[in-house]
């Protein structure tokens, strides 16, 4: 699977995230004490912003119900906590291997079927 060049470590501070859409991906990277997880962007839930999530440890909580997700598995660890979560089930997301190499941060993307 190619590797695609994301942006230098020090472009996300530690304990935040930045947002990238890539050949189609829209994936969520947070930087949780120096290491670096990548998810898709969109909760599995009503596509909330992961991105804008609150990172606690190792899981991120979505802004719009309260999901929670491993960064390290994309496993759902909390349902939704509204009325929307009995309308709606989540599940869990995808995860994207990250890499540093010289302070540059790169994702592992699965190839498409037209490359
Ligand atoms: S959109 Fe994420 S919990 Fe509802």
């Amino acid at each position: 699977m190619p590797l695609e060049k994301l942006c230098t470590t020090k472009d996300i501070p530690e304990n935040g995230a930045r947002k990238f859409n890539i050949r189609n991906y829209d994936i969520a990277v947070f930087n949780v004490k120096g290491e670096f997880y990548a998810i898709d962007r969109k909760c599995t839930h009503m596509k909330g912003n992961l991105a804008k999530g609150l990172v606690e440890g190792t899981s991120v909580k979505c802004p719009l119900h309260g999901a929670k997700f491993n960064l390290k598995t994309g496993e759902l660890l909390t349902h939704p906590g509204t009325i929307a979560g009995w309308f709606k089930k989540a599940k869990n997301t995808i995860v994207y291997k990250t890499k540093v190499k010289n302070e540059e941060l790169y994702v592992d993307l699965p190839q498409t079927v037209d490359e």
